[in-house]
């Protein structure tokens, strides 16, 4: 029999790096690991060379921020996709992207298998499935995780020290991390009481307010059509710009979340997230939205918002509604172009001034001074119109009280009337 190829999404940490080994035993299988870079700082270090000691066959290390940025971050931005009005959703924009790659490589080496190393009661299992099932319904998914032996992470500490592969000293560490460019996402531990208030230690990318500088920071952000495209002043491409807005939001201690979230596979679990570009950029697109959209089309696009961020955290990426959302957003972001000013201090995040060729904010409407150009006459025949469903209602209605109460109603008329 033809020996197995296996392609494992692998991350260097633990629970993959038994993986890699333990596909290779139970199956007798040839393992490729697919590493991609989405941003993640620290955990990159040395997987490649990690990924051949366990005994990988082959190893991919693939680079995905700009498409990660351009393809899927700046969608969800310009979406103002939050899921539960909250979580910015690193991780489940990053599955969709990871599982291509995984895919795209078990193509490219003729695999028969994929595998992934999620849990059987998060969302990420079914983010990759369902990605899997719609770029290649051939292959076959395997989620170790979720059907072997080891019960706890000493299991699996006692199986990798058995078998050879390096457990690096972060085995001490309590909480279960995702990072990438767009966020990190901390649960496990003593976050898993949502009585307590997330330790110090649990956060990663980001200071605290009381260690935040004493002074604000501003920043200026330049959108074009929806796209930040310049930080105070400068062009820069997307990774760049993250890289950078991470690095001053995170000093200001801006982006910390602290979230009870519905999971798709029916639970509510209790993560942090730090998001610190994320939560800036949302920011700064939503007030520049609310000055250059028009007031229908933005009423509109909140709704749209929510259904938009269900749908990528219930990991439906790839699928036909995805693609016809965005055709709508686009739409929407045409005019979408200008600067916003951001103040970050301690935690906060202000606007400190917005301007915009397409503002459709005018001044001369607006103003209560001599300069005011409204027609306040025409307010009143505006106002007969709008008002006439309502007073007919209620005239036939008789003041909307019922007929029953006569006794009571005879008296309420009469203290109308006076
Ligand atoms: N709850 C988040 C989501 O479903 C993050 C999941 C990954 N978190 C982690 N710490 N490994 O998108």
């Amino acid at each position: 029999m033809k020996k197995q190829k296996i392609a494992v999404a692998y991350s260097g940490g633990l629970d993959t790096s038994v993986i890699v080994k333990w596909l290779q035993e139970k199956y007798h299988a040839d393992i490729v690991t697919v590493t991609g870079n989405l941003g993640q700082k620290k955990e990159l270090i040395g997987v490649p060379e990690k990924a051949y000691k366990t005994g990988a066959k082959k190893v991919y290390m693939q680079d995905l921020r700009k498409e990660f940025v351009e393809e899927y971050i700046w969608r969800a931005l310009k979406a103002g996709a939050l899921y539960e009005h909250t979580y910015p959703m690193a991780t489940a924009l990053g599955r969709p992207l990871l599982a291509k790659a995984l895919v795209e490589v078990a193509i490219r080496e003729k695999c028969t298998a994929v595998a992934h190393g999620c849990t059987g009661k998060g969302n990420d299992q079914v983010r990759f499935e369902a990605a899997v099932a719609a770029l290649a319904p051939h292959l076959k998914v395997l989620a170790p995780l979720r059907d072997w032996e080891f019960k706890s992470r000493e299991d699996e500490i006692e199986y990798a020290n058995m078998h050879g592969i390096p457990v690096s000293a972060s085995k001490a560490n309590p909480y279960s991390i995702d990072e990438n460019i767009w966020g990190t996402a901390i649960e496990c531990g003593v976050l898993e009481d949502p009585t307590v208030a997330p330790p110090e230690d649990a956060y990663q990318r980001t200071v605290s307010p009381e260690k935040a500088p004493d002074k604000p920071t501003y920043v200026e952000i330049e959108f074009q059509e929806g796209i930040p495209v310049r930080l105070n002043g400068k062009k820069m491409d997307g990774v760049a710009l993250l890289d950078q807005l991470n690095e001053i939001a995170g000093a200001n201690a801006v982006g910390r979340l602290d979230l009870v979230e519905n999971r798709l596979v029916g639970i509510k679990s209790r993560e942090i997230y730090e998001a610190p570009a994320a939560s800036v950029l949302h920011f700064a697109h939503r007030e520049l939205e609310r000055m250059t959209l028009d007031k229908e089309v933005a009423h509109y696009k909140a709704k749209l918002a929510q259904d938009y961020a269900t749908m990528i955290y219930n990991g439906l990426w790839f699928t036909p509604l995805r693609p016809a959302l965005d055709a709508f957003i686009h739409e929407t972001q045409k005019t979408v172009n200008g600067s916003v000013t951001v103040k970050l201090y301690k935690g906060n995040v202000d606007v400190a001034g917005r301007s915009s060729a397409n503002s459709l904010y005018n001044m001369k409407l607006a103003t209560y001074t001599a300069e005011d150009t409204f027609d306040h006459k025409a307010s009143e025949g505006y106002i007969k119109i709008f008002t006439l469903p309502v007073k007919t209602y209620y005239q036939v209605n008789k003041n909307g009280f019922s007929k029953k109460k006569k006794g009571i109603r005879g008296k309420i008329k009469k203290t109308l009337k006076n």
